[in-house]
């Protein structure tokens, strides 16, 4: 057969991209040659409906083993009782979660988008914001943290069915317990959505969700390091989160009713080659190479954030806990928007995205400031020293956008990390 010359043209384009760039968006990573290995294998070729041992096609029995690895892995990395690797992706799995727990027309609360949360928390344009009724909790204006106060009032009036923590934009730890007792307080499901934070709460950085909530949710491709998809967790309330009864008046396994939410319930076949690759990330997350690198993740990160700050950046909440920092552009540079940032960036080879601020003045379209993150960097090899470097190219370029100025930039950036491989191969 030729060669699709098209295609792969454009593959090495995009690999040119990748490699000569200094990658800050925070929910990209570089997978690992192994990862990415698994994921182009022959395992793509598989249909394989069903789990483990109850599958509706034959020649399973391989596939059956390392979709087994890949749950007993993501077991003991996040000290769950159980997990689903199948969803496609993060929203796939929170989709299932939302199809086993609720029927269309409940109400739920997520973190409002504009103030840090995820579409698939409740925006009108999502099927959870669609199907769903959607209730929010904001962040403080004073402080940028989590208003829990205002969570426990909302959630005490709405008597919301599941009350998801997390977000996309959020640079702070995540109060799990006290969202388990507003939970508790107004009859709840607690939902961890780590997608963001995965990997740093996997090797114990942060407040391990999967101790305090019903179920959790993550991606596997952000700070996790593994192949685009998703995952579902269960901890202690394992076996009936309801007490004696479900809200249909059924006694019934969670994990029975997720495993259905996510096929028949929402998806087909699974992936079985990105099952097998996220096998390899998880396997490759539970070793002290991996702690070393989210260590170093968290240290950039906090190192970027200061640089930031004392360039007189300002970044919501006042610095970072995590891997990601969200920064507010109005009060240096009052008439840029994110938009016209993010573009005078990405010419100068620096990728980072525009994002809505907490009580944002301007669209989404535009929005007012920047979301930036250290895990793709991190993976790249760069240290502490090399954060401040980073932010004053990016002030270079915010404070002079111009074509001379964005190609010095470029120059710098390209010199910076032409070499720093990205693959072996
Ligand atoms: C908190 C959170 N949940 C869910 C998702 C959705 O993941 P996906 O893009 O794989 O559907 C994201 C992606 O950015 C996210 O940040």
């Amino acid at each position: 057969m030729q060669r699709d010359t098209e295609i792969f043209n454009l593959i090495q384009k995009e690999r040119e991209r990748q490699t000569k760039g200094i990658e800050l968006i925070a929910s990209e990573n570089f997978v690992s040659d192994q990862v990415m290995e698994a994921m182009g294998s022959v395992m793509t070729n598989k249909y394989a409906e069903g789990y483990p041992g109850k599958r509706y096609y034959g020649g399973c029995q391989v596939v059956d083993q390392s979709e087994t690895i890949a749950i007993e892995r993501a077991k003991k990395l996040y000290g769950a009782e159980w997990a689903n690797v199948q969803p496609h992706s993060g929203a796939q799995a929170n989709m299932a979660v939302f199809m086993a727990c609720m029927k269309a027309g409940d109400t739920f609360m997520g973190m409002d988008l504009n103030h840090g949360g995820h579409l698939s928390h409740g925006s009108p344009v999502n099927f959870s914001g669609l199907m769903f009724h959607a209730i929010s909790y904001e962040v403080k204006e004073e402080t940028g943290t989590v208003d829990y106060d205002m969570m426990e009032t909302r959630a005490m009036e709405g008597k919301p069915k599941i009350i998801i923590g997390g977000g996309s934009a959020y640079s702070r730890d995540w109060d799990w317990k006290r969202m388990r007792e507003i939970a508790d307080k107004c009859g709840a499901l607690l939902m961890g959505d780590i997608s963001h934070p995965s990997g740093l709460i996997a090797k114990g950085h942060l407040e391990n969700a999967v101790k305090y909530c019903h179920i959790v949710t993550t991606t596997t491709h952000k700070t996790l390091r593994g192949p685009r998809g998703g995952m579902i967790l269960l901890g202690k309330d394992f076996d009936n989160p309801w007490g004696k009864t479900t809200p249909k008046g059924e006694i019934k396994k969670m994990s029975a009713l997720l495993d259905s939410a996510v096929f028949p319930g929402t998806q087909g076949g699974p992936l079985e080659h990105v099952i097998a690759a996220k096998a390899v990330a998880l396997g490759e997350a539970l070793t002290d190479d991996y702690d070393r690198y989210i260590v170093q993740v968290m240290k950039n990160a906090k190192m970027m954030s200061q640089a930031f700050m004392d360039k007189g950046y300002k970044v919501i909440s006042g610095g970072t806990d995590n891997h990601l920092m969200l920064i507010d552009l109005r009060p240096k540079f009052p008439e840029m928007t994110g938009k016209e940032a993010e573009n005078a960036l990405v010419a100068a080879d620096i990728t980072v995205n525009k994002n809505m601020v907490p009580f944002d003045s301007r669209s989404a379209f535009k929005t007012s400031g920047l979301r930036v993150g250290t895990p793709a960097i991190t993976t790249r090899g760069l240290k502490e020293d090399d954060m401040k470097g980073i932010v004053d190219m990016i002030d270079t370029v915010l404070c002079d956008p111009t074509e001379a100025t964005i190609a010095k930039i470029r120059k710098q950036v390209n010199d910076m990390m032409i070499d720093r491989p990205l693959f072996a191969w």
